[in-house]
């Protein structure tokens, strides 16, 4: 295998031989097939391997994300079988985690950053997200693969979220709650009242999380808007993981997690 690549001559029949060669030719020149042999053979990967690989794994792999994730166990970052059960049923989870990645992230897994990756672009995202949202759990203990849970306790009673609510071992909020904290109080409060409490003009958001409303349906309420009955459309103007940080905050100061005015940072 690796012989074929000592000589740029014998590369059409690596490619030929591998079935690759239609990738390939989409390419302009001969400089950006040169490229692409070198990388092929700098990874020294077996070609019937790579055609066989979903383009989502192959961006990974041509990527840093392996440097930090594995597919069935957390590195630095969590386990990429993790991060498609938690985001399984969640709609629009495909472009909250485009945007994670490509603009970084920090908070819901815990409080080392995800560097921002500037240099995909929006198609080797999509092909690199849809991959890790394919990912099904191998027969492992499932306890090996739930979904993350934060427990907390106020005034006696017990509180599960999906999210932390504060940073490990603190009692400072997390980054995400914080900002989520910032934008409803420049944003959401002229209607829904200061610090989430509610006004004469709208909900108080706190009863909706008590009545069941999750994440998903109040990003969704709030990307659509209600125009007919006064609530704006923040489509477009917030992005998923703005409304992400807004919703954890309410859901903070309705579980008493979060207090009024400044929390703690
Ligand atoms: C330097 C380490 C590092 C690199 C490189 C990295 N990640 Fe991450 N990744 C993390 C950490 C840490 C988190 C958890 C962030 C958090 O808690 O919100 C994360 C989270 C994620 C998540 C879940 C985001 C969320 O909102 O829950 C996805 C999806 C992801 N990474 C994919 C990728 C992909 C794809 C690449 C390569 C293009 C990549 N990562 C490269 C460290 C990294
Ligand atoms: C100009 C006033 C106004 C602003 C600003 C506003 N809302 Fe609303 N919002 C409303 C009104 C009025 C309703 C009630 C709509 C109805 O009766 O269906 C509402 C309803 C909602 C609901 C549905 C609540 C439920 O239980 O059905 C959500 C979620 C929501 N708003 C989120 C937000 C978020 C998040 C922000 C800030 C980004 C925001 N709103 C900013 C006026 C506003």
């Amino acid at each position: 295998m690796r012989s074929h690549c000592k000589s740029m001559q014998d590369m059409p029949n690596v490619l030929k031989s591998s079935g690759l060669s239609i990738w390939f030719r989409r390419g302009a020149g001969s400089s950006v097939r040169g490229r692409a042999l070198l990388w092929v053979c700098a990874l020294g990967l077996a070609l019937p391997a790579i055609a066989a690989m979903p383009p989502g794994e192959k961006v990974a792999r041509g990527s840093n994300c392996f440097s930090c994730h594995a597919v069935g166990h957390k590195v630095v970052g969590p386990a990429f079988v993790a991060v498609a059960q938690r985001f399984a049923h969640q709609p629009g989870a495909k472009a909250v985690l485009v945007h994670a990645v490509k603009f970084g992230h920090v908070g819901t897994w815990g409080n080392i950053p995800m560097p921002p990756h500037p240099d995909l672009t929006a198609q080797q995202l999509d092909e690199v997200i849809s991959w890790v949202l394919s990912i099904r759990p191998a027969a492992q203990p499932a306890a090996a693969v739930v979904a993350k849970t934060y427990h907390y306790t106020v005034d006696g009673k017990a509180v599960t979220l999906d999210f932390p609510v504060f940073r490990p071992g603190t009692k400072k909020v997390t980054p995400t709650v914080f900002r989520g904290y910032e934008l409803f109080n420049s944003y959401c409060f002229r209607c829904h009242g200061e610090d989430a409490t509610g006004s004469e003009y709208a909900p108080d958001l706190r009863q909706s999380v008590l009545n069941g409303m999750t994440e998903a349906q109040m990003t969704q309420i709030a990307m659509e808007g209600r125009k007919a009955k006064g609530m704006p459309a923040w489509a477009g103007f917030f992005s998923p993981h703005d409304l992400k940080a807004i919703y954890e905050y309410v859901a903070g100061r309705t579980y008493h997690l979060v207090g009024q005015g400044d929390p703690p940072e």
